[in-house]
């Protein structure tokens, strides 16, 4: 009996696992509303494990909230359904195209498993597979592609005389692909499912000591869900990043093996500082989730509370910036991740709900509380993105505050930076600003303004949809994938105003700023990256990725973002969802 109640076949379920876990990230599902409906639609904890630990009246409480919130959350999804479900059916309809096939054996030639119950017939797939005839991306640097006979672009490194895959021994020399790090195993995965770990749940928590996270003059790119993935950040981290952080994980999906979740916590060798952020409410599951991630995910360097995450459902379930309001579950929380690894732990917060109140109730308290530092995004929960960042009142917090602060907010130029720093804060993160210009930390770092030029822009995405396909595969599910992923970043992308425009339309940097009719673009590219239209998005992308299938359709991360920015249009507002 697994889980959720259905029987599963142990081996079939380890042998997907496998495959899924291994071999192939499963689409990154991880839009905010998404993992709120998948933690309604989990059992509860307590099921997996078989053991009730102390769950306190606090906990319980939530529950009852969650009961309403389902409720709710129908009410709420109802006017997204249809571009939600038919992405869904999308996704769906590409995981099956490969189905029965060993995905082991069509990536590598090889597969090493004697009762393999997957097909290893390749030659009737090579029959009626269809190839791109431009060069691999990835064999032709790496000299080998992780894709093998899947690879779209297959055709130059199969042999299909000899049905084997070719290698540039050379070049796999010179350019090693380098491995990910933080890989659960299949098996264990599998482990995690069933509940088979002994979290050896303390009866209670011990009082944290402190332990400092200084992050002095570091420059950290935040979570952000959907967006902070890992081709991404290795692109910050080439301009100058100093700190990556994952997206935000649930810890209920975590503890309920969710590959989809567990691929959130990789990270590349290049991301030497590197934190996991997790979104809960439950001591019991935050200690559950940090034991796991302590024990799977080795090459973590902290991890973080989330207490800053403004949306409802969330809210609502006693989780993100509810947390800054009931600063006793914050050092219950915190105390049970403490509990749970030798890492620091930090934390991230709003400035209150519909006021700023931290400085009052929450900041002074955390030192005591075991949280290594904090980092404050200056605006409250209710004001979500919409509201200048309060600079000032971050700097109240840092007068009472005992650990380092991390400052959050309309970062958008070099010089935002230096004003920021005025406020006494210790470092500072820097989230959309890096997603408009992945190159802000270089500005940042060599204190300039860069005007950048619209073929070292092509550059950048080229090399994010090499990495694109290095993570997520070259395959069809893969390139969709990293097809979906690109148009979410050329959403931020594309509000970049260039330098010499700014300058002669005397504009000053920042999201309301946006590219306009008749502005001074230098030559067509610029132009065509100043695009938010699908159709010109999804062109973009057949520049690095090859054509896009017929019915490739593009939904922006929230359809409202479409329908608010259009109607911003028509006010001849500049705002924008984010
Ligand atoms: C698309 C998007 C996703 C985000 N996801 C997260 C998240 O998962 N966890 C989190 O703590 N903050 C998240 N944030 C908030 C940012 O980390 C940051 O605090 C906020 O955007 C303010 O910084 P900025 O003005 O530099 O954008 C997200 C923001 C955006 C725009
Ligand atoms: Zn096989
Ligand atoms: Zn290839």
């Amino acid at each position: 009996m697994s889980e959720n109640g259905k029987n599963i076949d142990d081996e079939k379920d380890k042998e997907t696992l496998k495959q899924e876990n291994n071999l192939n990230i499963e689409l990154n599902e991880n839009e905010e509303l998404n993992k709120i409906n998948e933690i309604k639609e989990s059992p509860k904890e307590e099921k997996l494990s078989g053991k009730n630990n102390n769950n306190n009246n606090e906990d319980k409480k939530e529950s009852e909230e969650e009961k309403k919130l389902i409720q709710n959350k129908r009410k709420i999804n109802k006017p997204d359904i249809s571009s939600k479900a038919s992405q869904r059916k999308r996704k769906k309809e590409l995981s099956h195209k490969n189905d029965g096939m060993c995905q082991y054996f069509f990536k590598t030639g090889e597969c090493g498993r004697k009762d393999c119950q997957f097909s290893h017939d390749i030659k009737t797939y090579l029959s009626t597979a269809k190839f791109f005839d431009t060069p691999c991306p990835l064999y032709n640097k790496y000299g080998t592609c992780p894709s093998g006979f899947l690879c779209l672009w297959g055709k130059e490194h199969i042999d299909f005389d000899k049905i084997e895959l070719k290698k540039n021994e050379e070049l796999i020399k010179k350019h090693p692909i380098q491995k990910e790090l933080n890989i659960i195993l299949g098996e264990d995965i599998h482990k995690v499912r069933k509940g088979n770990i002994d979290f050896q749940m303390p009866g209670e928590y011990p009082k944290p000591q402190p332990k400092i996270l200084n992050f002095e003059n570091k420059l950290i790119l935040p979570s952000l869900c959907t967006f902070a993935n890992l081709p991404y950040r290795r692109i910050v981290k080439k301009f100058g990043c100093d700190i990556t952080m994952s997206e935000m994980v649930m810890s209920q999906s975590l503890i309920e093996g969710k590959a989809s979740e567990w691929a959130l916590t990789r990270k590349h060798p290049s991301e030497d500082i590197f934190g996991i952020q997790i979104c809960v409410g439950e001591k019991t599951k935050a200690y559950k989730s940090i034991k796991l991630l302590d024990k799977f995910c080795p090459e973590t360097s902290f991890f973080e509370l989330n207490a800053a995450c403004p949306i409802d459902l969330v809210y609502k379930n006693g989780m993100g910036a509810r947390l800054c309001e009931v600063p006793k579950r914050v050092e219950t929380l915190l105390a049970a991740m403490r509990a749970a690894t030798n890492k620091p732990i930090a934390i991230k917060v709003r400035t209150g709900k519909d006021e700023n109140t931290i400085a009052e109730n929450l900041i002074p308290i955390l030192y005591e509380a075991g949280a290594g530092n904090v980092s404050i995004h200056g605006r409250t929960k209710n004001q979500r993105y919409y509201r200048d960042a309060d600079w000032d009142y971050i700097e109240e917090c840092v007068k009472v505050s005992k650990i380092p602060v991390i400052g959050v907010g309309d970062i958008y130029r070099y010089t935002d930076f230096e004003n920021a720093k005025k406020k006494g804060v210790c470092s500072v993160a820097i989230a959309r600003g890096a997603l408009v210009k992945p190159w802000i930390f270089k500005e940042i770092k060599e204190k300039i303004d860069y005007d950048i030029s619209s073929s070292e822009r092509i550059d950048i995405l080229r090399e994010y949809a090499e990495y694109g396909l290095t993570h997520w595969g070259s395959d069809e599910k893969g390139v969709n994938t990293v097809r979906e992923f690109m148009c979410h970043h050329l959403t931020f992308m594309s509000r970049y105003v260039p330098v010499h425009c700014c300058l002669e339309k005397n504009l000053i940097p920042s999201l309301k700023t946006r590219p306009y009719e008749g502005i001074c673009y230098r030559d067509e590219m610029e132009k065509l990256l100043a695009s938010n239209k699908n159709e010109d998005l999804i062109k973009i992308t057949e520049m690095f990725l090859g054509k896009a299938p017929d019915n490739y359709v593009f939904v922006p991360k929230h359809k409202s973002y479409t329908i608010i920015n259009l109607l911003f249009k028509l006010l001849k507002v500049n705002n924008f969802i984010y």
